[in-house]
């Protein structure tokens, strides 16, 4: 990865690269198992093709098991103004600071035209608001009752601002 986090876990094996429409059958089945809303596969390759978005992975070189997506970032930047999208890191690779290192990499790698970048999360989702927070993210807003996951449950977002 192009950021070396803290924590030692995160494996040598695992390189930061773009987002290929060849990887998103896999993005996508990992997302439904890890996000209560997960998004279909036209919208992973609408986000895959447009021009504004900035997308990236990270891919398990692990000769023994082969080469295997375990997590991704999509953000959208215009002018000043970026927008991260959509985080994840596999299920089984949680906790290791892959998730860290992501986001630090997607924030560094924006055009450099990005003066601000948005973000928005359940509230419920504490790992990810501390991640947030960790970078230096501050909640700015809230949209009462915005998310309907399809269990029913609805749930206020947050929004979040870093100045880069
Ligand atoms: C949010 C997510 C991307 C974090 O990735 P990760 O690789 O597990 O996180 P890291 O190991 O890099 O941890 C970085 C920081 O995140 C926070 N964090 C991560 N997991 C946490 C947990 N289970 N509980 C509380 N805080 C947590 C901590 O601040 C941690 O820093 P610390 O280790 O110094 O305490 C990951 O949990 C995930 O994919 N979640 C499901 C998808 C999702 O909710 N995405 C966000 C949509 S808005």
């Amino acid at each position: 990865m192009t950021q070396v986090t803290e924590k030692a876990e995160a494996s040598e094996s695992i390189k930061l690269s773009p987002m290929r429409e060849v990887h998103l059958s896999q993005i996508a089945e990992m997302h439904r198992q890890i996000n209560p809303s997960p998004w279909s596969l036209d919208q992973w390759n609408t986000c895959c093709e447009a021009p504004l978005y900035s997308n990236w992975i990270l891919e398990d070189k692990d000769l023994d098991v082969g080469e295997q997506v375990v997590g991704f970032s999509c953000s959208i930047c215009s002018g000043p103004e970026a927008e991260l999208l959509n985080i994840g890191v596999a299920q089984g690779k949680q906790g290791k600071g892959l998730g860290e290192g992501l986001l630090r990499s997607s924030l560094l790698l924006l055009p450099e035209t990005a003066e601000h970048c948005f973000l928005e999360v359940r509230r419920s989702n504490i790992p990810a608001i501390n991640l947030y927070e960790k970078l230096g993210f501050e909640s700015i807003a809230e949209r009462k009752d915005y998310y309907r996951h399809s269990s029913g449950v609805v749930e206020d977002a947050l929004i979040f601002r870093k100045t880069l």
